[in-house]
């Protein structure tokens, strides 16, 4: 089978990789749908700014929660929307398509996905794990003897994986991402400063504010923002101090420290003493988080480096799957092709 179209589905953003012509979209997976209607009024950027702003009768959504599959109807309407954009999927009447998807997610989530995919259109269709999607898009040599270790830190979902032979030796994950840090900062300007922010702001701040060492971390910058105040349910200019925010990152990166050392504890001790020379890789758009790969370093004893363009390693491993699987085979979760019937 030829696979025409790789999809790096994550729970914030869509990214997309064509045959021959590598990544090609990148893109909020958002929709916007009126009540009652099955086609979306739009998707993508446009969409996600909709959040927060929507009119009565009209929702934004998006298909997938905490790294895995939500709504397989809001999935199938992305991969429509997705296929008929595609310049080369418009010539061709069969084509398939692989999709990442993450190895936590459940037998029927897994199936689900791919039932999205063929009902969107695909004539046969794939799940790779995203993690290995991700190292290859790194640039990690995953077929080494020599053990590999990916950290992929999203916006709903954050994994540890070390790799030997093309294999996973260890794997741990945590069931939320860098989003967490957005929650937290809401509910700290609603508690603290009495101003409701919206995700976007909130988003901002973690931006501008975030830091993954909080003990280096600048503690004197104040950021200006806009909020409703609750108080007088205005719109005003608050001021927000780096220290709550720097402690709302804290409490996840701290997780996510301890769920990477889980990992390099439960591989074999060859491997581990392997990462001593090789390190690990920070891949996902979360690991620009400022000091990141510090202070993943020192909590894991061993050297940690962020992968070029770390947002898009997933999409551009998946351009190097769908340009040859074969090595890949048995990282793939399965498959369906579309009853001849249809
Ligand atoms: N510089 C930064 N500092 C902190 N967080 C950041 C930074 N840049 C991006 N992020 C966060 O990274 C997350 C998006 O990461 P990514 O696009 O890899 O997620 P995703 O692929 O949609 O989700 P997932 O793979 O977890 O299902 C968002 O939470 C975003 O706010
Ligand atoms: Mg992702």
């Amino acid at each position: 089978m030829r696979w025409d179209i790789g999809i790096d589905l994550g729970t914030q953003n869509v990214r997309v990789a064509e045959l021959k012509r590598g990544p090609v979209l990148d893109c909020p997976a958002a929709m916007a749908f009126r009540e009652g209607k099955m086609s979306p009024i739009c998707a993508g950027e446009i969409a996600q700014r909709l959040i927060g702003r929507t009119c009565e009768g009209v929702s934004v959504h998006y298909p997938l929660s905490d790294g895995v599959l939500e709504n397989n109807f809001y999935a199938e309407r992305l991969f429509h929307w997705l296929f008929q954009r595609s310049d080369i999927l418009k010539k061709r009447r069969h084509y398939g398509t692989i999709i990442s998807c993450q190895p936590f997610a459940r037998p029927v989530q897994r199936d689900a996905l791919l039932n999205a995919a063929i009902e969107a259109g695909a004539a046969e269709a794939m799940l790779v794990r995203s993690d290995v999607a991700s190292a290859l898009g790194a640039g990690l040599d995953i077929l080494s003897p020599e053990a590999r270790l990916l950290i992929d830190i999203g916006a709903g979902k954050i994994s540890a994986t070390l790799f030997t032979y093309g294999r996973v030796a260890a794997y741990g994950y945590l069931p939320y991402g860098l989003n967490r840090i957005d929650e937290r900062i809401q509910r700290i300007t609603r508690m603290r400063s009495g101003y409701r922010i919206g995700w976007a702001a909130a988003a901002e701040i973690k931006h501008t504010l975030g830091n993954a060492m909080p003990d280096k971390a600048p503690k004197d910058i104040i950021m200006h923002m806009i909020g409703i105040s609750m108080t007088d349910r205005l719109p005003m200019t608050f001021d927000v101090e780096t220290q709550p925010v720097l402690d709302a990152c804290e409490d996840v990166v701290s997780e996510i420290a301890r769920m990477c050392l889980a990992v390099v504890d439960a591989a074999p001790e060859g491997l581990s003493a392997d990462l001593n020379d090789v390190g690990a890789v920070l891949a996902g758009a979360g690991a620009g988080m400022t000091e990141m790969d510090r202070r993943l370093g020192q909590a894991l004893g061993i050297p940690c480096r962020v992968a070029d363009a770390p947002a898009t390693c997933g999409v551009r491993g998946m351009a190097k799957i769908i340009e040859d699987p074969k090595p890949w085979a048995a990282m793939m979760q399965g498959r369906q092709t579309r009853s001849v019937w249809r």
